[in-house]
């Protein structure tokens, strides 16, 4: 390990269509910069080549505002870290030839970092905030982690800071999507998650009922029957009644949140009763989803499962969470030069 008092690492995020920069010192984020791409909304959907262009427009910037915000001067940094990948190749570029030149121009390290080990590495950024008074634990290994976004779902057991291993993952489409494209065909703006979430809030969860898919592996999930059935049912009930989604937009929102929500929460039960881990976080951007959330702490009470729920700020794409990672491979001298090629289809585990 090494041992230098301080560590400054500056953090590139650009795969998919958030720009973002974050400094850390050591553990500790000093700031994490975000320019979302509100362009991508009226398309309903992530447009890759408008994504990569904004990503150009965006990058300069955001790391200026980052060293500003952290009061660090770029020759005070120790290495960059960058996202390799998983995401969109135009995207993912931006940001790998942004590090790639600033480090060499500092003559400082490069780590390339996995998008999705970062999401749950988010669990090792060091936090003031307390939680039910007390400071906030960070995971022992190993754990189970459920990753839930936009592209993946996954249910990871994690052996060590380098050491992910798939026990399940969606055979189609991620948990995110279901949000999202069930979210378009009630007429809501993309990314549809959070609306569906804030809707939800007041409605009843129980008024419809949705499909729970079966998988051949138990810790697998589908979710395209789930998001066929919202959307037949909505186009069923449209026909009949032209206003039915305005009039019932709550009940509708909250029930496929519950729906979702059910089958995420079973999995980890599989994934509990298969290996008798108990601790569990969940990261990613659906980690921001307020039910789950809720229903993850209750397990707390329920089986004694011990929980780890990320801070809103690090569920959905950001640089803190490429840094943490950065750093954590930093000090552990786990990080090589010769793979920093960008790849669009990294696995977790790789
Ligand atoms: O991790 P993320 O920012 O990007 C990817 O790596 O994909 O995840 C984005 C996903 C979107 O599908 C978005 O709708 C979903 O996270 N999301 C939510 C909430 N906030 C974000 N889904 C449900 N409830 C939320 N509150
Ligand atoms: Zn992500």
């Amino acid at each position: 390990m090494r041992t230098k008092k301080n560590i400054y690492i500056l953090a590139i995020e650009s795969s998919c269509d958030d720009t973002s920069a974050a400094v850390l010192c050591n553990d500790t984020i000093l700031s994490n910069v975000i320019a979302n791409q509100e362009i991508h909304q009226k398309y309903g959907g992530v447009v890759p080549e408008l994504a990569s262009r904004a990503h150009q427009q965006n990058i300069v910037p955001v790391v200026q505002q980052a060293l500003a915000q952290a009061n660090i001067d770029k020759k005070q940094l120790d290495a960059i870290a960058f996202t390799r990948g998983p995401g969109l190749m135009g995207s993912l570029l931006v940001g790998t030839s942004f590090a790639t030149t600033f480090a060499m121009s500092l003559e400082i390290p490069l780590i390339a970092v996995n998008h999705m080990q970062a999401h749950i590495l988010v669990h090792f950024i060091s936090s003031k905030e307390k939680r039910d008074n007390k400071p906030i634990n960070k995971p022992s290994f190993p754990f189970i982690c459920l990753t839930i976004s936009g592209g993946h779902t996954q249910i990871v057991k994690v052996n060590s800071y380098f050491d992910f291993e798939i026990l399940g993952e969606t055979l189609d489409d991620a948990a995110g999507e279901a949000f999202d494209k069930s979210a378009k065909i009630l007429g809501l703006t993309y990314p549809g998650g959070p609306l569906i979430d804030k809707y939800a809030q007041n409605g009843d969860p129980n008024k419809y009922q949705f499909p729970k898919p079966k998988t051949k592996n138990k810790l697998d999930f589908s979710f395209s029957g789930f998001k066929t059935a919202v959307i037949r049912f909505v186009k069923k009930n449209v026909k009949e009644n032209p206003n039915f989604i305005k009039e019932n937009l709550n009940n509708i929102c909250a029930s496929i949140q519950n729906g979702i929500v059910s089958i995420l929460i079973d999995k980890l039960k599989a994934t509990v009763e298969q290996t008798g881990i108990t601790q569990i976080a969940i990261a990613g951007g659906v980690s921001a989803n307020s039910e789950i959330r809720k229903r993850l702490k209750d397990t707390e009470k329920h089986f004694g499962w011990q929980t780890f729920i990320p801070p809103f700020e690090y569920t959905t794409d950001n640089a803190a969470m490429i840094g943490i990672t950065g750093y954590l491979k930093f000090i552990h001298n786990a990080f090589n030069n010769s793979t920093n090629l960008a790849n669009a289809r990294l696995k977790v585990d790789e």
